[in-house]
């Protein structure tokens, strides 16, 4: 239905963005610093696009307290090429990955590494369903390992890893696409990180990388497409063919945003408590469940049901015109699914339990 204002956004991804940095951005559209045109419209080796990509690039590094011997890249295209340039950059012929598959990105992940390298699963709770992080205990390295892969937080299922995993001495990697930025995290304990933009960054179309420096070190075997290539990204200061300039401007104003709001660790504080807030409310109810492991259960990406399920429809229907958008869960997993990410306010939570309490009243009769 047609909407006059703006609504609560709860979609997965591409995600709610704050509405002070969308106004920003419609202000600044027509000119930009003063130089009579969009931000658009300029070249990416000016010097005012330069200065812009070392704004994003440090206001990012003090959020997350990077240290000097990590690179930050701005790359264009989608998270998931990351699952290719991963093993294609950092795995010899003769070495292997380990892969944790706790839930359907981590799962894909580790499929494409299996068509262009060697690796084996670590752990998987996929016969589960994926409803909880398989005990550390039963998790099976094999030796050597070059790097082990996991998924801090699982989008599609609404998992979230509690700690950061034991490598018994391996390089770690982490997708952190749906949780960079919402909490804060030790870059010393990774290798290379990495995060697609379209939820607590900017708009799609934009991956953010965080490597180590001695991982640039490796010369890819078989070579590699140089677009693909994190030494020739990073040597060019991402800037070896037009990078996506729009979203870059728009990462640049979430960075200072977040700083505003207090940092990452402010923002953490707060997605605990709209993330407690709803949890709460669902174990309270015999009208909804949710069957994720309480010690697992994601702060982003809240994934319940509605115990008689064919009052699915009705409830996403009313929810979108109570303006409250985009709650149907992933196609492959079906349910509803409330993404919190930074921009979503308490009162967006406030306003979804009110929606269900009504709802569950309504059709509880
Ligand atoms: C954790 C995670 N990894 C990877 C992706 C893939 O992102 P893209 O569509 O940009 O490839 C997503 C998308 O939602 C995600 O949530």
């Amino acid at each position: 239905m047609a909407m006059t204002t703006r609504v609560y956004n709860f979609g997965a991804g591409p995600a709610m963005l704050p509405e002070s940095l969308l106004k920003e951005a419609q202000t600044e559209l027509l000119n930009w610093h003063n130089l009579g045109v969009s931000v658009l419209e300029v070249g990416h080796r000016t010097s005012e696009c330069v200065a812009l990509l070392e704004h994003a690039e440090r206001t990012l590094r003090e959020l997350l307290g990077i240290p000097s011997n990590y690179q930050v890249l701005f790359l264009g295209g989608a998270a998931r090429t990351q699952f290719a340039m991963i093993p294609m950059n950092l795995l010899y012929p003769e070495e292997q990955a380990g892969y944790l598959v706790t839930g359907v990105w981590s799962h894909m992940a580790f499929s494409e590494a299996l068509r262009l390298k060697r690796a084996y699963c670590v752990a998987s709770d996929e016969a589960n369903q994926y409803k909880t992080i398989p005990d550390p205990k039963t998790w099976e390295f094999k030796e050597p390992t070059s790097y082990i892969y996991y998924t801090p937080n699982e989008t599609i299922n609404g998992i979230r890893f509690p700690y950061i995993p034991k490598t018994k001495g391996s390089t770690l990697i982490a997708d952190m696409t749906s949780c960079l930025l919402a909490e804060p995290i030790d870059v010393t304990r990774f290798g290379l990180i990495f995060a697609g933009a379209q939820k607590n960054i900017a708009n799609a179309g934009l991956t953010v990388v965080i490597i180590r420096e001695d991982l640039l070190s490796r010369i890819p075997n078989p070579p590699i497409p140089s677009m693909l290539d994190y030494k020739i990204q990073a040597q060019h200061h991402s800037l070896y063919a037009t990078p996506p300039v729009f979203n870059c401007y728009i990462a640049a104003k979430m960075f200072d945003w977040i700083k505003a709001q207090g940092g990452v660790e402010t923002l953490f504080h707060l997605n605990c408590q709209k993330a407690a807030r709803l949890y709460q409310y669902l174990d309270s109810s015999d009208f909804y469940t949710t069957k994720i492991d309480k010690e697992v259960r994601s702060l982003m990406n809240v994934c319940f049901s509605l115990k008689n399920e064919k009052l699915e429809p009705e409830f996403l229907h009313l929810a979108e015109r109570a303006g409250l958008y985009a709650l149907k869960g992933h196609r492959l997993v079906g349910g509803i699914r409330a993404s919190l990410y930074n921009a979503m306010p308490m009162a967006g939570v406030d306003a979804l339990i009110d929606f269900m309490s009504e709802f569950a009243k309504e059709h509880s009769r």
